[in-house]
């Protein structure tokens, strides 16, 4: 019977370790996404309402968003900006192309302030 219990507690444990691992990818996106959202980033203009690396509209600068914003909050914040803040003066955009929203999303994720 211990041995059961022993054997369930193990497998527990494997299946909440497994997740982690394979969001190890969020830890270090693939150049090739990351190079594919700043095209798309440039593509859908953000930088009339945003700034990054100083260029751009700096009343919103995106500088830091990756310290505050998972990739899959800035998902969200993008298709539906009023979901995320009520009162969101943001454009939506909910018809950019998965694989798009998911580049930008990446994109994004890596901007960090030291
Ligand atoms: C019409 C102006 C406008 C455009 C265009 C725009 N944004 Fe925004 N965005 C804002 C404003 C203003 C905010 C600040 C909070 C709010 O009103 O939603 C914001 C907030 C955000 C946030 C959350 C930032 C935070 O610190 O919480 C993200 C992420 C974001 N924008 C990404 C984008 C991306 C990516 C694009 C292009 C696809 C884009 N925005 C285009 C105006 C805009």
């Amino acid at each position: 019977m211990r041995s059961v219990i022993a054997f369930a507690v193990v497998l527990v444990l494997a299946l909440t370790a497994a997740p982690a691992l394979l969001r190890a990818d969020d830890a270090a996106p693939d150049a090739a996404k990351v190079e594919k959202g700043t095209q798309v980033y440039a593509a859908q203009k953000c930088s009339m309402c945003h700034a990054i690396a100083g260029k751009g509209n700096s009343k919103n600068p995106l500088d830091d968003v990756g310290s505050k914003l998972s990739i899959d909050q800035i998902k969200s914040y993008v298709t539906n900006p009023k979901g995320a803040k009520a009162d969101s003066k943001m454009k939506a955009y909910p018809t950019l192309a998965a694989e798009d929203l998911d580049a930008l999303a990446t994109y994004l994720s890596t901007l960090k302030k030291q």
